[in-house]
């Protein structure tokens, strides 16, 4: 049933939609999930190929360490291992990740090495042909697998490949979306205008389950064309757009504003990567990356058993009143937008700590 808040939601998203006052993908589609984000937009990715006469456009490209959720098409298009290894997928390939500690290690910010990686999609189009490609998905920065930031140039290449064989681009925001780089979305960050944005936990501040998929006009018109009582896209849930969860977003999205955090970690982008970076040199640290008011530091495996050391700093950190997450041998940080300046010294005091009792 229809309820007028989904209705001011949406409204309020779409004049904070991401792309910027020329571009805006300012149509919405609700969801309850970030998985669930991620298979609407690679169904409406595959649905407008069709509707604008692209129908062999059904294999998505996705890139490895890649996460986009649990959902048949997430696990598709994702590149972890353990994720995929016991189901079967829809069809896709994936690009080859940026991780690059090697030439990158210890870049602050974007990282200047590896803008050729992008060329892995001139490759699949060349192996596949791009009449068989809907879409390309890339998290803008990728979180999940700890942290990795795309080379300085790589989602400009990766964009302008994208429109040169007409495949549809979309960034997965589950994480960056609602002002984790200090904008309110990456694609404003990087300026780069994807044809679809995936997103969920900041909508709501994660107080309530919702995601919502922003669509650029291109594709919101190319795939709305029946008349008026006509279905063009045979998804939905349920809960899509629920009251309860609506009421949530626009309360969530008064208080962004109220205290100006969808911009918040640009202030604080300097502090925390300097902060972050003075681990450096601590023993086992191979790699310190940062971007916004996200950050991780890599370790050495202890004894070739991976995770082993970073469970151990992991367990330390949380009993001295500090939650990390870690991810195989990275550890991943990515505190509140209300952090201030004195909780990011106690985070890197206590990381100081366990990483001298974890060696
Ligand atoms: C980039 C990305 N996409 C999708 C998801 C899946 O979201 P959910 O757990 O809400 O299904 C996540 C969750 O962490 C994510 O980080």
């Amino acid at each position: 049933m229809g309820h007028p808040i989904a209705f001011d939601f949406a409204a309020k998203l779409a004049a904070n939609a991401p792309g910027g006052a020329d571009a805006k993908l300012d149509r919405v589609f609700f969801t309850g999930s970030g998985s669930e984000s991620v298979d609407t937009a690679l169904k409406i990715a595959i649905a407008y190929q069709r509707a604008i006469g692209q129908g062999t456009r059904t294999r998505i490209i996705g890139r490895e360490k890649g996460y986009h959720g649990v959902g048949f098409g997430g696990i598709s298009v994702g590149g972890l291992v353990n994720n995929r290894r016991v189901f079967p997928q829809i069809p896709a390939d994936h690009m080859r990740h940026t991780l690059d500690i090697e030439r990158n290690a210890f870049s602050k910010g974007l990282p200047q090495h590896g803008i050729e990686l992008a060329d892995d999609l001139e490759r699949l189009v060349a192996l596949h042909g791009a009449e068989t490609i809907a879409a390309v998905i890339v998290e803008p920065m990728s979180g999940s697998a700890g942290v990795i930031l795309p080379p300085k140039g790589y989602l400009e290449k990766l964009r302008a490949t994208a429109d040169k064989y007409g495949i549809l681009l979309i960034f997965d925001e589950v994480i960056t979306g609602f002002g984790r780089l200090g904008t309110p979305f990456a694609t404003d960050y990087f300026g780069v205008v994807p044809d679809l944005v995936t997103t969920a936990k900041g909508i709501t501040n994660g107080t309530v389950p919702m995601g919502a998929v922003f669509a650029s006009r291109k594709v919101y018109d190319g795939l709305m064309v029946g008349p008026e009582n006509a279905i063009e896209l045979f998804h939905g849930y349920t809960y899509s757009g629920h009251p309860v969860a609506c009421a949530a977003g626009l309360a969530t999205m008064e208080i962004y504003e109220e205290e100006g955090l969808l911009t918040r970690a640009a202030d604080l982008a300097d502090y925390w990567q300097e902060a972050l970076h003075s681990l450096k040199g601590l023993p086992n640290v191979v790699d310190i990356r940062n971007l916004g008011l996200v950050g991780a530091v890599e370790l050495t495996s202890r004894n070739g058993a991976p995770g082993t050391r970073a469970y151990d700093v992991f367990v330390d950190c949380f009993q001295k009143g500090l939650l990390i997450r870690v991810t195989g041998d990275i550890i991943a940080l990515s505190p509140p937008l209300v952090v201030e300046r004195e909780h990011i010294d106690t985070i890197v005091s206590k990381l100081t700590g366990a990483l001298k009792r974890a060696a």
